[in-house]
């Protein structure tokens, strides 16, 4: 036997300043079952996490609410705990990156960079907020598109005409915090000599740690060259102060990821369990080191991370592994389709194991996007779960409780059938060892479809009828219970409540991998309660409409209070009211009710659908950049509202004939004006 390995494994920290949602759930349960997996086939395998709490959204948030950041950060880690652990999420450790600890490794880390000499200062021009007095990030510029002139866009890009180019070259800037005019400023940065570790990145992305796919891009970015990365923020900042400066804090990437060490320290105090052995420096043939991340954050984990552990002196990970992202209903979330589902409402609705067990059946280790089309959940838990795997023991139960006091046959039937079982044990725990959980779950349903179809031949409710037959059934039920069995052991990782129901029902301890081996002979089992339930149509319409109005309300707070997304180079929504305007220039513009008669897909735009609007007594063509908020066809039909009488503008696709109003910062979160029953096409809007 070998020896039992030792596994630390992290999920990416969320944000302190935002609920858990569906996509980020992808995540969390896919390390989740790689945890039970390990456990289940007899490793240690430690799992932690913490939130991430520092950064310029989360300080501004809390200003918003009038609350301070330590108050917001604390109520929101209680939500999260509460959201992961109804989900069976099981962490060893939660902890926060506003903790003592990771203030320890952080500070440790930086002076040991520093005395290798990895750090470096420079002088940089950045946005200044002369109102707010803060530095600002670039997501908090916005401004007038350079190009096509479309107001409300951000410094790199415009969500309207497609266009890039740089902050400065927007027109009328503004901040997002206070609506002032930034100013450029000098700031003495520090940075991160990324550069100083290329050689060991290079040997590193080429030693198996991180996908193929990863390990093509990072192989991009190291043949580019390797830009300092700094890691430096100007006061005011919620975050760690560098050592040895006044007003400069650790950029909230670099004490990110240190708080996987931080929480992993945290327990270690609580346990007992022994810190150096996971991290030390040269650790890494004695312990294994994993973390799950999305692709989206592959370059701080493959490039900086392992560069800042090194600097720090400590293991650097065993293997990155990046998962996609999650679609729903063949399209990216999007709140106006009100696809962006919260954790929590999803769990005031719909149980969690349906979830877990269909993005397993959806999960490969590549980095491809999975997707989550809501019907098609609800066709396959009802038949791979309840009408598969559930409905074995729930046939065979029946007869073994009634006619053999709950006892089990001592042999079993058909040992060639049963050893099929047995068999398909090391090629399931290949798939689940590799992440190939779909392949995991292809193979334990191909198991679930033999044992249906053996009870299907066998028949045991025709048997049960001959007084002379009855050891058939017996023999043939308590087969069916086995192979129940050994299904639920594999199933376990994925469905850890309907396994603890089964093994309640078996009463004959723990599922454990290996056992499967060793079938249930002359066992008593107990009374079978119903496993699992049907997922009905009408639960998940229910809870899609619970999301819209969750997702309204939190859009009606977002305007009150300006708090936007959380991420660092997120907006803040706080549109500030333009310059008064007298009624003759109102008065200019003119308004009309108008009907979505087409909407169509533009071959080449990746902002624009072509609008065809009818005003009454005539039509007009519009090129709208709502493309990425609105499906065609459920745009066809609609009522809204248009500028008539803007000049026509000739773009690369035809001529646009007016504008479509929308509200929102853009992206999906983007909603056309729908006027009030009994307007009609044509209508002035005064
Ligand atoms: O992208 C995110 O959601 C980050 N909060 C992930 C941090 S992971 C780790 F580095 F801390
Ligand atoms: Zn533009």
């Amino acid at each position: 036997m070998n020896e039992p390995r030792k596994i630390l494994i992290t999920s990416a920290l969320p944000y302190a300043n935002g609920p858990i949602h569906l996509g980020h759930m992808v995540e969390y349960i896919q390390t989740d079952i790689w945890a039970r997996f390990q456990r289940l086939r007899g490793n240690s395998c430690i799992y932690v996490c913490a939130d991430d709490a520092h950064g310029t959204p989360i300080m501004l948030r809390a200003q918003q609410e009038g609350i301070e950041p330590q108050t917001l950060i604390d109520n929101m880690k209680v939500q999260h705990e509460r959201d992961f652990a109804d989900f069976y999420v099981a962490f060893d450790n939660f902890h926060s990156t506003h903790s003592e600890e990771n203030r320890f490794f952080s500070e440790q880390i930086y002076l040991s960079a520093k005395a290798k000499g990895n750090i470096s200062t420079k002088t940089i021009k950045q946005a200044y907020d002369p109102e707010a007095n803060m530095f600002l990030p670039d997501r908090f510029v916005k401004g007038e598109c350079p190009k096509c002139g479309a107001a409300d866009q951000y410094g790199d890009n415009c969500e309207v005409c497609g266009a890039t180019y740089s902050t400065t070259e927007l027109k009328n800037p503004y901040s997002v915090v206070s609506g002032a005019t930034p100013i450029e400023k000098d700031s003495e940065h520090y940075f991160f000599k990324v550069a100083d570790y290329a050689d060991f990145l290079k040997k590193w992305v080429n030693g198996g740690a991180v996908q193929k796919e990863i390990a093509n891009k990072m192989n991009e970015w190291l043949e580019g060259g390797l830009n300092d990365w700094d890691i430096s923020r100007d006061a005011p900042y919620w975050g760690f102060k560098i050592p040895g400066t006044e007003d400069k804090y650790f950029y909230v990437w670099l004490d990110a990821p240190i708080g996987y060490i931080a929480s992993f320290k945290n327990y270690c105090d609580r346990t007992g369990i022994d810190f150096d052995e996971y991290w030390q420096e040269g650790k890494e043939d004695e312990t294994e080191l994993y973390h799950f991340i999305g692709k989206d954050i592959a370059y701080f984990h493959t490039l900086f991370w392992p560069a800042v552990l090194k600097a720090g002196n400590f293991r650097v990970p065993t293997g990155v592994f990046c998962h996609g992202f999650l679609n729903v209903n063949g399209q990216k979330m999007s709140k106006s389709r009100g696809t962006f589902i919260q954790a929590r409402v999803y769990l005031d609705h719909l149980p969690a194991e349906p979830l877990r067990y269909y993005y397993a059946a959806k999960l490969s280790n590549g980095v491809d996007d999975i997707d989550l089309n809501l019907q098609d959940f609800q066709q396959r838990i009802n038949s791979d779960l309840v009408g598969k795997v559930v409905n074995i023991a729930s046939r065979c139960a029946g007869f073994i409780s009634k006619k053999f006091d709950g006892k089990l046959s001592d042999t079993l039937a058909e040992t060639t059938l049963y050893q099929q079982f047995i068999d398909a044990s090391e090629s399931i725990a290949s798939a689940y060892e590799a992440r190939r959980y779909s392949k995991a779950m292809r193979e334990i349903m191909a198991l679930a479809d033999l044992a249906n179809q053996y009870v299907d031949e066998k028949q045991p409710w025709v048997l049960a009828k001959d007084e002379t037959r009855q050891q058939e059934v017996q023999d043939i039920c308590s087969l069916g219970i086995n192979m129940f069995r050994a299904i639920m052991t594999y199933l376990k990782p994925v469905l850890p409540e309907l396994a603890a129901k089964s093994e309640a029902f078996l009463n004959a301890g723990e599922l454990q991998w290996d056992s499967v081996a060793s079938p249930l002979l002359g066992n008593e089992i107990n009374r079978f309660k119903p496993l699992m339930t049907r997922i009905e149509e009408a639960n998940i319409n229910q809870m899609l409409e619970a999301n819209k109005e969750h997702l309204a309300a939190a859009a009606a707070l977002q305007a009150k209070t300006g708090a936007g997304n959380n991420k660092e180079e997120s907006q803040l929504a706080k549109d500030p009211i333009s310059p008064t305007i007298n009624y003759d220039d109102f008065a200019k513009v003119d308004l009309r009710i108008v009907k979505i008669i087409k909407a169509e897909q533009v071959k080449g735009a990746d902002k624009l659908l072509q609008l065809t609007l009818d005003l009454g007594d005539e039509q007009r063509n519009v090129f709208a950049g709502i493309k990425s908020a609105y499906d065609p066809a459920d745009l066809e039909g609609k009522m809204t509202v248009m500028v008539a009488n803007l000049a026509p503008r000739k773009m690369r696709f035809g001529v646009s004939e007016g504008m479509v109003l929308a509200a929102g910062p853009g992206g999906e979160d983007l909603y056309i004006l729908n006027p009030d029953e009994g307007a009609l096409p044509g209508m002035r809007v005064k």
